[in-house]
């Protein structure tokens, strides 16, 4: 199973893209004054979409829905829906997990884009922190893995924090190579059903290119054939969100 499109839809999103283009992001580069002031996704559409996300997973799962994990944190806008969203559920066993280098998009980006470039969305960790205060959120009660993917998400460093229950994982890093290493690392981790929410399926047009996180997610999935995917209702029309469903099979 995968998510791509065969050549009619792929020529009809790029018709419809002449009318209607995405727009690019003001906040890739460029001085800003208070970066807890940005806002990329207005929080209250993403608390909005967090609540509907645990109500599906509670039909499923009940309350122990599983932990939050964010891979791309910048400044907290989106951990802090997140967190406030789950506090309203009562979600008092749900770890939250929050995963980025705190210095922008990696080498390599402008590589795989002609858009995005290194340094990109980069919120120092310390300003990430005051920014999530500020929305009434403690980061001390964010397990933060800080650091470059590829190099982060190893078995050594789960090993000493423990190893996340996949819940609800809000994918947010861009480009291909970052949320590759995201998918191969979740791969193994899915025992259970939880939402990905990828939210930069359509940006700059990088699903009809073939890349980013449509080339990622449908490779784990190809590869993956015992984990089913059905999309669900996601936030707007640059991300996509999906409830994976992994079918495990009984051990004799
Ligand atoms: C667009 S921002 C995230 C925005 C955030 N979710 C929000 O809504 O406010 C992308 C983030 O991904 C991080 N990132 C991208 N690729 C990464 C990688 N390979 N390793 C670690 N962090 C990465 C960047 O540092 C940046 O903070």
């Amino acid at each position: 199973m995968n998510f791509r499109y065969n050549p009619i839809k792929k020529w009809l999103i790029t018709l419809y893209r002449q009318f209607y283009p995405i727009p690019g992001s003001p906040w890739t580069k460029g001085h800003v004054d208070d970066l807890c002031q940005i806002n990329l996704v207005p929080p209250e559409t993403l608390k909005t979409f967090f609540a509907d996300c645990i109500k599906i997973l509670q039909k499923i799962k009940g309350q122990e829905i599983g932990d939050y994990l964010e891979f791309g944190v910048f400044n907290g806008s989106s951990m802090g829906s997140a967190y406030l969203t789950a506090q309203n559920f009562h979600l008092n066993t749900m770890k939250f997990f929050g995963f980025d280098s705190f210095e922008g998009l990696p080498a390599g980006t402008d590589e795989e884009h002609d858009i995005l470039q290194k340094g990109f969305y980069c919120c120092p960790f310390e300003k990430t922190k005051e920014c999530l205060q500020k929305r009434g959120v403690n980061p001390d009660d964010v397990i933060w893995i800080k650091g470059v993917y590829q190099q982060t998400l190893n078995d050594e460093i789960f090993k000493k924090v423990g190893y996340p229950k996949i819940g609800l994982v809000f994918i947010d890093c861009d480009t291909y190579s970052s949320s590759k290493a995201v998918f191969d690392f979740l791969a193994p981790l899915m025992t259970e059903p939880a939402i990905f929410c990828l939210d930069d399926w359509k940006l700059y047009d990088m699903d009809i290119k073939g890349t980013g996180e449509y080339k990622s997610f449908n490779e784990f999935l190809e590869k993956n054939k015992h984990i089913k995917a059905k999309e669900i209702k996601s936030y707007n029309r640059k991300s996509k969100s999906f409830l994976i469903l992994p079918q495990v099979t009984p051990e004799n």
